[in-house]
């Protein structure tokens, strides 16, 4: 159905094609990892075998683009996101004849398209024939709904929780960028690995709740204020409510009435709330380092410059402003 792929495409055109984060880790760590070449490979087998794997792990990089753009499809609905990435929405351009028909609203078209580029994401995923990187895939896609209904269905004290704040954290957006980076390998060099990828995500998303109190909807490309608005509580909030007990008391009455969103942000401003989410987000990145560093010692060129690289992202992660 070609309005169909064409919605599912939306988020891969020119201009909206985002930081494609994931697939870079993924091809970093890749990279970074790479397999040493026995003495004994002829260098024609060798080059040939590098290059299949190669095109593999591209593909896994793409499908990873794919899962995350489908989540965000799916994500900009629940939070009923008017921007995404510097463009509207695909669920709120409306009356846009290239998408959508009488009888199909914007938004259901994005979550017919969710449903579509995740299953075609599936069946690349099938055709590579790895049962190992299916398999971790699918959890960390499982890991994405679970992280998203937790913040969606909390109750008051989850609310007020930094522990259930930083699990559901690692499900919205660590587990895909950990459990992407993980097969293949040797069980040490694989939790490396993942202890990377799970404390770059956490930092990624920390900053990310950052942002949404700091940045502008100018320079984020998306909305700014969205999740207190939409009554979620980020670290930021988490630890100003830690400083100012009475904020306790403005969450429990929800954030429907404009004017409590102005008293939070009031409290979150007079605490230290912004400044030690950027801590902690600080905290894991200097972890993600140290798993890089703790890698097994390599003199390939290739291997060190990509190492190099996921420092360097690290640092990106945290001084990113959108
Ligand atoms: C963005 O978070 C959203 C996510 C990290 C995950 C969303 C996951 C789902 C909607 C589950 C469905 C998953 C699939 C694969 C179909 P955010 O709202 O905090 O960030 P934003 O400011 O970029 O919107
Ligand atoms: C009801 O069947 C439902 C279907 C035939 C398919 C519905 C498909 C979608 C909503 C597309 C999204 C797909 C995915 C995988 C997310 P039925 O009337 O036989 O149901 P019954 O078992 O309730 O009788
Ligand atoms: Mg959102
Ligand atoms: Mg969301």
């Amino acid at each position: 159905v070609p309005k169909l792929a064409s919605a599912a495409e939306y988020f891969f055109k020119m201009g909206a094609e985002g930081k494609r984060f994931r697939p870079t880790v993924l091809l970093l760590m890749a990279s970074a990892l790479k397999f040493p070449i026995s003495e004994s490979t002829e260098e024609g087998v060798f080059s040939m075998l590098a290059s299949t794997l190669r095109t593999r792990q591209q593909n896994i990089a793409e499908i990873t683009e794919m899962i995350h753009v489908a989540s965000l499809l799916h994500d900009d609905v629940l939070d009923d996101a008017d921007t995404r990435r510097g463009v509207t929405s695909l669920n709120c351009i409306m009356g846009n004849k290239v998408f959508i028909s009488e009888i199909l609203s914007s938004v259901q078209l994005s979550v017919l398209a969710g449903d579509f580029l995740l299953s075609r994401a599936c069946v690349a995923l099938a055709a590579l024939g790895n049962t190992e990187v299916v398999s971790l895939m699918a959890t960390a896609v499982e890991h994405l709904v679970t992280g998203e209904t937790m913040q969606i269905s909390t109750s008051r004290e989850q609310r007020r929780s930094m522990e259930y704040y930083l699990q559901k954290t690692y499900y919205k957006t660590a587990s895909l960028i950990s459990n992407t980076i993980l097969a293949g390998h040797t069980a040490d060099v694989s939790l490396l690995a993942y202890e990377y990828g799970r404390n770059l995500g956490l930092a990624f998303q920390l900053i990310d709740d950052v942002l949404d109190f700091t940045g502008t909807s100018a320079s984020l490309g998306k909305g700014s204020l969205s999740d207190i608005r939409h009554g979620i509580i980020t670290a930021p909030m988490l630890y100003a409510m830690e400083e100012f007990p009475q904020l306790h008391d403005v969450v429990d009455q929800g954030f429907d009435n404009p004017a409590n969103v102005e008293l939070a942000l009031d409290y979150l401003q007079k605490s230290r709330g912004i400044e030690r989410t950027k801590e902690l987000a600080q905290e894991h990145v200097n972890l993600a380092v140290k798993a890089i560093e703790a890698l097994p010692d390599s003199d390939d060129e290739d291997v060190l410059i990509s190492r190099r690289a996921l420092i360097d992202i690290t640092q990106r992660v945290i001084t990113r402003i959108k």
